[in-house]
């Protein structure tokens, strides 16, 4: 008689508990770029379409992560049933237009929707943005409305600015008193952007009220820029340095990779996967998450080729197993803008597109540093 309701209780219990599960080893969807078109990649690497640097896997395996890439130029369901699967996303930062169409940006636009879509239905999905990563989520939060400035932000090794009130943020909660003791009298976090957030902007549009601002640094020429966020609702996060650069980028002596710089950038690679680790999805079967971990693919040594990243992941659209690349000659056979190769990235409807115009590919290599 009672044996239905104690399976009953048994069962409900099992699906409270595994909807509270706590997963140690977290899986991190880490969204791939284009490759600029006629860029160092693109000369040295046939048929290389998009990349992620090493420095950004690593960075989360440092912190008891796995990663799997996340393509771009795929359709809604791809980004769907991925972001079912994967405990958090990490956008990298790197250099191309919002504007571009079927790369970082248009793939930027699904998971960040989706994102919110499962926190909104209760399912934790945090969503972490690195320099360009964060200018992306700001945007994209803001309905696509461009509020960013100029900002001269490249090659600086800066302290923390902590605003007053810093630790009162989720990320900062926790921080110990020694770590912010060191980040705020040493040169921890390196900044390589070309672009800012300022306070200022934030009020005047109200973006205050969808942003905590927890530190503020000044670019060469003084002006003031937000340099972390944590969305207010969400499990959101912005940084506008670049955390992963002191562990595990070596291309450029202005990187800081003292001790301090080192602890500074872990604490952040901890404190996301730590966010993740909240999340209880995983993927169907051991052998579809297999075959779609970083694993199976093999990194590249870029910087010895004259690249700002040590070593680079790089995918064909093959390997992003893209179906009907467009292959009749023409388009992407180059020689047509400039003597610049567009790259071509399938659309949702298998369509090709060009996505640069070749007038801003000079303005893109410059900005390849961010
Ligand atoms: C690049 O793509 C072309 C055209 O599909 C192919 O002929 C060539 O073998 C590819 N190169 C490499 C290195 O895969
Ligand atoms: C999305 O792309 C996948 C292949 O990646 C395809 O199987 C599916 O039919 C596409 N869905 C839509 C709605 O276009
Ligand atoms: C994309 O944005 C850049 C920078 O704002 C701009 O210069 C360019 O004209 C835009 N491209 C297109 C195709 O709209
Ligand atoms: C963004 O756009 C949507 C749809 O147009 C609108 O409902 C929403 O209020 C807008 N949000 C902001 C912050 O402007
Ligand atoms: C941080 O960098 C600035 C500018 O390069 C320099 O003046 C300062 O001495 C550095 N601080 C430390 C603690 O290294
Ligand atoms: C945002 O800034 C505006 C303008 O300064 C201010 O009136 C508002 O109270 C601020 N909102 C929050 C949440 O701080
Ligand atoms: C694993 O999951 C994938 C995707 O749902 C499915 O196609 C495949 O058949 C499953 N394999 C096994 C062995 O269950």
């Amino acid at each position: 008689m009672n044996i239905f309701p104690i399976s009953l209780v048994i069962f409900i219990g099992t699906l409270l508990a595994s909807s509270e599960a706590d997963i140690s080893s977290p899986i991190i969807g880490v969204l791939t770029q284009e490759v600029y078109v006629d860029g160092l990649i693109s000369r040295h690497f046939d048929n290389k379409t998009s990349y992620i640097a090493a420095s950004y896997v690593k960075y989360l395996e440092g912190a008891g992560a796995r990663v799997v890439p996340i393509w771009i130029g795929r359709n809604r369901s791809y980004y769907d049933d991925l972001m079912h699967k994967i405990n958090g996303v990490l956008l990298p930062g790197g250099a191309t237009w919002f504007n571009q169409s079927n790369g970082y940006a248009d793939a930027g636009e699904h998971l960040i929707h989706l994102a919110i879509e499962l926190n909104d239905q209760g399912v934790f999905m945090p969503v972490w943005g690195t320099c360009l990563g964060m200018e992306l989520l700001v945007y994209k939060l803001a309905n696509e409305t461009e509020h960013r400035i100029n900002c001269e932000g490249t090659g600086m090794a800066l302290p923390m600015e902590f605003k007053e009130d810093y630790y009162k943020s989720r990320l900062f909660a926790s921080i110990s008193d020694d770590v912010v003791d060191t980040m705020v009298k040493e040169n921890v976090t390196y900044h390589s952007h070309q672009f800012c957030y300022t306070e200022k902007v934030f009020e005047r549009d109200l973006l205050n009220e969808t942003w905590r601002v927890m530190s503020l640094n000044h670019d060469w020429n003084g002006i003031e820029f937000i340099s972390t966020v944590e969305h207010i609702k969400y499990p959101f996060y912005g940084v506008q340095f670049h955390p992963e650069k002191p562990l595990y980028e070596f291309t450029k002596n202005t990187i800081p990779h003292t001790a301090a710089a080192v602890l500074s950038g872990q604490f952040f690679a901890d404190f996301f996967v730590s966010e993740a680790r909240k999340s209880s999805q995983s993927f169907s079967n051991a052998t579809e998450q297999a075959r779609t971990l970083i694993y199976n693919y093999m990194p590249e040594y870029t910087s010895i080729l004259g690249s700002a990243y040590i070593q680079q992941y790089l995918f064909t659209n093959d390997e992003m197993e893209i179906p009907d690349i467009p292959d009749e000659g023409g388009d992407n056979e180059g020689g047509s803008s400039g003597g610049y190769i567009p790259i071509i990235v399938p659309g949702d409807d298998g369509s090709a597109t060009t996505p640069f115009l070749s007038g801003l590919l000079l303005t893109l290599v410059l900005l390849s540093i961010n």
